[in-house]
């Protein structure tokens, strides 16, 4: 097999790029240069997605098998257009890195890979779109429903989309994970978010790509939900922060309607940490069909854990900040109890 990984250098795209080369495959990257090192042992091509004639030029080092795109993230339909458009004469397939954030109903209602897309037009530009008072829909969800698009229109049937929830493990630079072992290790009394039974469905990096290496060798087309078809709960996941952490922390499980009062913000000040009803009822049976394979959360956590002490974080981002409840607001919820 002979790929190209757009991205590569960083967290997914990172794995995506070791785990390829682990099977013995030819692997091409690109990307700006900017984030992460080249991985040894493929191929790297520097340039910028959104120039043509770095398109262009790129183009010129194919074909491939199958390009993965990791680095859609913040890019408009229409960049998504520029690539899928440049490179599809030099590319068998494409398999998109998108997300849950794509359906109409996320996260209020349960999904399926059926489930509604939101709309956006695969010539879009960046301003498309809207973030509900409520955080849904996002402008995020229907750039990336757009970007789909833009690769359907290109690819047609050779192309996957792959829509995670929540990604964790090894190089995880939005700080979910780290913050919850970094607190665990911190000690003492713990706000955590009642219930402790509450399901989630985080999955590991590495097993996101493993199932994006397998949909570039398969004949597949269409959507794939890679969410944790187990899950663990809260109560196991905090649990096992504090074991790996070695802590003697206790978590103190606070109420939903306290939380909010308390003006405690969910998904950022405590990660993970969500209400609606649907961000964690996300069905992934036709990736589990299809030879999506999780391990337990429980070994995610601990190998993050192993990576904190051996690297620390990769690079500094600006959404690591935003992760974390402060230790004077955590101390004011516990007070109010
Ligand atoms: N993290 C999650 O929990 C989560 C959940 C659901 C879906 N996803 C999706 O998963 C995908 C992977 O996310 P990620 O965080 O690993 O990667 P990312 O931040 O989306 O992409 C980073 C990679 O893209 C490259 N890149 C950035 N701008 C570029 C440009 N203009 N031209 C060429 N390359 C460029 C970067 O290298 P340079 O900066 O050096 O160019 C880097 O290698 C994304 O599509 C995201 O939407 C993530």
């Amino acid at each position: 097999m002979r790929i190209l990984v757009i991205g590569g250098t960083w967290f997914l795209g990172k794995s995506i790029a070791e785990q390829a080369l682990a099977r013995g495959w030819d692997v091409s990257t690109f990307n700006r240069g900017r984030s992460g090192a080249d991985v040894e042992g493929v191929q790297p091509i520097h340039g910028d997605r959104t120039v043509r004639e770095d398109l262009e030029r790129l183009a010129g080092h194919g074909p491939w098998d199958a390009v993965v795109d990791t680095s859609s993230s913040d890019f408009a339909p229409r960049d998504v257009l520029l690539s899928t458009t440049a490179l599809r004469p030099a590319a068998r397939r494409w398999v998109h890195i998108s997300t849950v954030s794509v359906y109409e109903g996320w996260p209020h209602q349960p999904l399926t890979d059926d489930s509604a897309l939101l709309q956006c037009p695969p010539d879009s530009d960046e301003s498309y779109g809207y973030t509900g008072e409520d955080g849904s829909p996002t402008t995020y969800g229907f750039q990336k429903a757009g970007g789909e698009r833009a690769v359907t229109e290109a690819f047609g049937n050779a192309a996957v989309f792959l829509r995670p929830g929540v990604i964790l493990g090894q190089g995880e630079y939005v700080g979910r994970l780290p913050w919850w072992l970094n607190r665990a290790a911190r000690g003492g009394r713990i706000v955590a978010p009642a219930p402790a039974g509450q399901r989630i469905q985080p999955v590991d990096v590495r097993d996101v790509a493993a199932f994006a290496l397998d949909q570039a060798a398969a004949s597949t087309s269409g959507g794939f939900n890679v969410t944790h078809p187990e899950g663990i709960t809260f109560g196991e996941f905090l649990g096992a922060c504090l074991e790996v952490a070695d802590s003697t922390g206790r978590p103190v499980w606070v109420a939903p309607e306290v939380l909010e009062e308390q003006g405690v913000k969910q998904w950022t000040e405590l990660p993970l940490w969500r209400t609606h009803a649907g961000v964690w009822s996300v069905d992934s049976s036709r990736a589990v069909a299809a030879g999506l394979r999780c391990r337990p959360v429980l070994e995610t956590v601990r190998d993050t854990w192993a990576w904190l002490a051996r690297d620390g974080r990769p690079v500094d981002h600006p959404r690591w900040a935003e992760h974390g409840i402060a230790e004077e607001k955590e101390a004011k919820v516990l007070a109010s109890l």
